[in-house]
């Protein structure tokens, strides 16, 4: 496989594995949409971590997005094998986890959805920002190695035809 046909087929499995499709959730006079896309989840881990399965915690942040304890939290306090949210190991066992991980990403995407850059559209380059920056402050430029990466991964995707905008 070349390398492009590769670093499609890993975004899409991860993607498959994050997909939950939620209707549009908002009244706002902004175009909305969702974060659970395949391909918005799968460059954000791209970006942030390559997408590195073998990551665990280090310093303050856990995973292959790279999930802090306040990020986690705010997300809903996601667990694996229904473990208690309020058990010391319960954080780094979610963030850590592929699948918890990616459902956290977008519990969290959908809760602090916003149009950061205030171009009228709430899209995947707001989602990037958001989960770089929290949902508190996104309103910085995209400039650096993460959007860097992220806008060269979804420039991948698009030129691939699997990536969709809706
Ligand atoms: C993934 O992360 C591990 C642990 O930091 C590192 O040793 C490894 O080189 C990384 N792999 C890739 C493909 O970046």
């Amino acid at each position: 496989m070349n390398v492009a046909v590769r670093f499609a087929c890993a975004l899409l499995a991860i993607g498959a594995l994050l997909d939950h499709r939620s209707g549009a959730q908002s009244t706002a006079p902004i175009v909305k949409v969702p974060p659970n896309t395949n391909w918005c989840l799968g460059c954000i881990c791209e970006a942030i971590s390559n997408c590195n399965r073998t990551l665990k915690c280090e310093g303050d942040v856990c995973g292959l997005f790279r999930i802090t304890w306040a990020y986690w939290a705010d997300a809903g306090k996601l667990t694996v094998n229904n473990e208690d949210p309020n058990s010391q190991t319960a954080y780094a066992n979610c963030a850590n986890n592929e699948q918890c991980a990616g459902t956290t990403v977008s519990n969290y995407l959908k809760k602090f959805a916003q149009d950061c850059n205030g171009d009228g559209i709430v899209d995947c380059n707001d989602y990037a920002a958001i989960h770089l920056f929290g949902g508190y402050g996104c309103a910085k430029p995209y400039t650096g190695e993460y959007f860097n990466k992220f806008a060269a991964c979804e420039k991948q995707i698009q030129s691939l035809g699997t990536g969709s905008h809706s």
